[in-house]
């Protein structure tokens, strides 16, 4: 590309999709790409997986320690009295609810409940911040119950979060196959180094803009197909894949059109995601206990028949897909439910750049023409 002098000298060759660029220090998470390790504060996720619950995942990435009963305790109070909404903001999900996507409604949900909190000094952050966590579970349930006209199921305090949430949606208890499940979902998916949406909500806050402002950051950046909204799309294709047969002329097909098969290929992860096993067991088991293995089957045949073609990495949101469809969850809430879950890391992660501030602001390699002559706009 030919550049006008001046830029060419002053501005260095730009990393596209900053790949590979190291933009902060972090003690939440890392990802190690070439072997497939994911760690919350050190702790393999293979660990914390079936071990342990999402209050105990939270308290990890809020005090960087895994809680002692006390401070567990404390955790699923605190978070089980946060899933309680202000009534204006119940006002505004009747409002919306029909006329926007769930994620689009969310996304005004966290900005609206911004108006509700007192300001606080950074420091004194941590409730407020717990209290967003516990609010997005019942919004993404009330999304539910109002657009379809049902009733709304009050939250329990006295319940986990995982249960209460699928007790808030369904009206009715859950299998304890369906709460580990959700479970195991919350956890695996609650952070994962500075992905896009993390990102966003550290930029954000770089700035010192409030914390609802940095979560209404992240939910945005969510929502798109090549990041949370990967999950409904592959949900998407394995129903339209619908049987086991079909799958290899539907992959053929996609590869021959060059499109991108959603829940495959990674920035990061030269081998299958770390979460893909966890969520692929689990998905099994959950729709075992339906007695519906069809889904599950025709989600392991794409997931054959696009590794024989090219091999590329499952990412988290291909099983991430029959595993939601076995809990009911309507397809559409599976990125809002993705935002219940990475809400924790996303604020977590902005008190981490709260703590330890600096502006984040790259630069741009201008492009374009330079010294034109400008012309009034009655000649141009
Ligand atoms: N289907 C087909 N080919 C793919 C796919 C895919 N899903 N992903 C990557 N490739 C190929 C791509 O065509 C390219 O091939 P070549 O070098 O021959 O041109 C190569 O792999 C590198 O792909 P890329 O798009 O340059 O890689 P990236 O790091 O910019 O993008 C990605 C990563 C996740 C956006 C991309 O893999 C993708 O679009 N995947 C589908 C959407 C998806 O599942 N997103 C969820 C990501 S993980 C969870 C999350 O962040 O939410």
């Amino acid at each position: 590309m030919s550049l006008p002098k001046d830029n060419k000298d002053s501005i260095p060759e730009p990393v596209k999709g900053l790949e590979g660029i190291v933009a902060a220090d972090t003690k939440l998470s890392s990802v190690n790409g070439e072997k497939g390790i994911l760690r919350y504060c050190g702790y393999n996720i293979d660990d914390l997986a079936f071990n342990t619950s999402f209050e105990e995942t939270i308290c990890l990435l809020y005090d960087y320690e895994l809680p002692n009963e006390e401070r567990l305790n404390e955790m699923t109070k605190n978070i089980g009295e946060a899933r309680v909404l202000p009534k204006e903001v119940i006002s505004v999900i009747t409002e919306l609810v029909g006329k926007t996507s769930p994620m689009s409604t969310l996304r005004t949900v966290v900005s609206v409940l911004g108006h509700y909190e007192n300001n606080v000094p950074l420091n004194e952050l941590a409730p407020k911040a717990l209290r967003l966590v516990g609010q997005i579970a019942t919004a993404v349930a009330m999304i539910h119950r109002l657009r379809e006209g049902l009733p709304i199921v009050e939250a329990d305090p006295t319940k986990g979060h995982a249960e209460d949430f699928l007790r808030m949606l369904h009206d009715k208890e859950a299998t304890q196959t369906q709460i580990e499940a959700l479970n195991l979902y919350l956890i695996l998916l609650a952070d994962h180094g500075f992905n896009a949406s993390t990102f966003s909500a550290r930029v954000t806050a770089g700035t010192l803009a409030n914390l609802h402002s940095t979560i209404t950051s992240a939910v945005g950046t969510l929502s798109g197909p090549l990041h949370g909204g990967a999950n409904e799309k592959a949900m998407d294709m394995i129903l339209e894949v619908g049987t086991k047969k079909k799958a290899s002329n539907y992959i053929q097909k996609a590869f021959d059109n060059k499109q991108k098969i959603m829940g495959f290929g990674h920035r990061v992860y030269k081998v299958d995601d770390a979460r893909k096993p966890h969520l692929k067991k689990m998905a099994k088991q959950v729709l075992e206990e339906k007695g519906n293995m069809k889904i599950f089957d025709v989600s392991e045949e794409i997931e054959k028949q696009v590794k024989d073609r090219k091999p590329i990495i499952t990412n988290v949101d291909f099983y991430s897909a029959p595993l939601l469809y076995g809990l009911e969850i309507p397809t559409d809430l599976f990125t809002p439910l993705f935002a219940m879950s990475r809400v924790a890391g996303w604020t977590a992660h902005v008190l981490e750049q709260y703590r330890n501030n600096r502006l984040i602001r790259p630069r741009a390699r201008y492009i374009g023409q330079i010294d034109r002559t400008f012309r009034p706009i009655d000649q141009r």
